[in-house]
Parts: C-alpha cells; structure tokens; sequence
C-alpha cells in the first residue's frame, strides 16, 4: 500500500465532509459529466471514483440498462462508495466497484466486467493532479479503452505558489499546479476545454477545467 491510498484511506472518513457537500466542485463536476453526453444503456467507467460523489449524477442517466463502474484505489473510499451505491435504490446492482491500483495498469484490466461489444464512457473528477506521473497514467488508461471511448475530466487548478494552494495540494496529496488536461489535449479527438471559476475557495486563487473527448485511434 503506498502513502497516498494509506492517506486516503484515513481521509474516507471524512472525504464528504470535508467538500461541503460538493459544493466547491459541483457546477464543474455536472459539466463533465454532461460532456459525456450519456444516454439510456451506457456504460460509465468512474475511475479513482472516491466515495462516489459523481454516481447520483451518472445513475439516473444511464436508465435500467446502464452500468457504472466505479474503479478506486483505496478500500477506504470504496466502502464509503458501496454505501453511496445501495442508497440510489434497489438498481444499486448496475453499480460495480473495483479495486485496483490504477498507477499499473494492464490493457484490458476492466475486460471482466466490461459488456461485449459495448465503448465504455470515461470520467476522470478530482485525481490525477495527485501524481507526478500523471501524463504516463492517463496514457496507459487511454490505451486501455477501445476507440471511440469518450473521456471527460474535472480537476482544479491553481498556478505553482497561488495563494492558498498549498492548502489543496495538501488535502488531496496533490500537486494543483499540474496540467493535466494537456495529455487528454495531445490525444482526444473533438478536445474541448472549458474553465470555470472555483468561487466557493475564495481564499484559494484556483479555477476548475472541464476537458473532453474522444479516442479515435
Ligand atoms: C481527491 S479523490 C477524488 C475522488 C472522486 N473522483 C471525486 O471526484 O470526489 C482522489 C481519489 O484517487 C484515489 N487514488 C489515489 N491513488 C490511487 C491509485 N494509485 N489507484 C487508484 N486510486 C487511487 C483515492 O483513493 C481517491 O479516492
């Protein structure tokens, strides 16, 4: 188990509190998941999914034929998103949660429980500012999916020594001031990016960038 799962594993506890009900994140977590422009049947892949905080969102979307997995890390997170799952009613089943360590992937890691025949939507909220090597991650799960999978991205940024980042970089065990849109940039057909104000930390200078698109090749 290496320090980051180790911190939020503790961090589960109190993940949920800890965002005020989302509501730094929630305006800019909505627009990516609505770039993912999902549809009755679809399959969402919510990776580093946390305590689940993007479910109800996606769940009633994707209609009694859908299936969202949710892949994370840290079992900690994963129990508190096992709970948020059996909350969304008795469909809770078209919800899978996996454990996996998405730092080494291998290419057809989710081939168990993908549906045949069936391109997987990909949401990325809030996680892959916590690794150095994010560029690497990103390309290794990029050539996990099948073309024509489409991507979508939250994350908050803030330039190197904003004031108040540190207090982000801290929380997330992260490093805000890393561009993580630029490889879904240098590889998604039809790239879109949007940026949005984070108003709620007013003593944090950070905005949000929504970033979308589709693998083609
Ligand atoms: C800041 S949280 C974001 C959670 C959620 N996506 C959200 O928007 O609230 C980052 C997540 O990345 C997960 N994570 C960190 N390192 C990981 C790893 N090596 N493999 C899989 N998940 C990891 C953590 O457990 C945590 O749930």
């Amino acid at each position: 188990m290496n320090r980051t799962l180790n911190w939020y594993n503790l961090f589960s506890k109190v993940y949920d509190l800890s965002t005020f009900g989302d509501r730094p994140y929630r305006q800019a977590r909505q627009r990516a998941i609505q770039t993912l422009d999902l549809q009755e049947g679809d399959v969402v892949v919510d990776l580093f999914c946390g305590t689940g905080v993007n479910f109800p969102y996606i769940f009633p979307e994707i209609g009694p034929d859908g299936l969202l997995i949710g892949v994370d890390g840290s079992a900690g997170m994963l129990d508190k998103a096992r709970r948020r799952a059996a909350q969304l009613g008795p469909d809770a089943s078209r919800i899978r949660l996996l454990a996996r360590d998405l730092r080494d992937i291998q290419p057809g890691f989710l081939e168990d429980v993908l549906p045949d025949g069936k391109t997987p939507k990909v949401l990325i909220t809030l996680a892959l500012g916590v690794f150095e090597a994010y560029e690497t991650i990103f390309a290794n799960l990029y050539d996990a999916m099948p073309n024509g999978t489409r991507f979508a991205l939250m994350e908050v940024f803030a330039e190197k020594g904003a004031r108040g980042a540190w207090l982000l970089d801290f929380v997330g065990q992260a490093d805000v001031s890393r561009r993580v849109w630029e490889p879904l940039k240098a590889r998604l057909s039809a790239y879109q990016e949007e940026w949005l104000p984070a108003h709620f930390w007013r003593f944090i200078k950070s905005s949000l960038v929504v970033a979308s698109g589709v693998k083609e090749r």
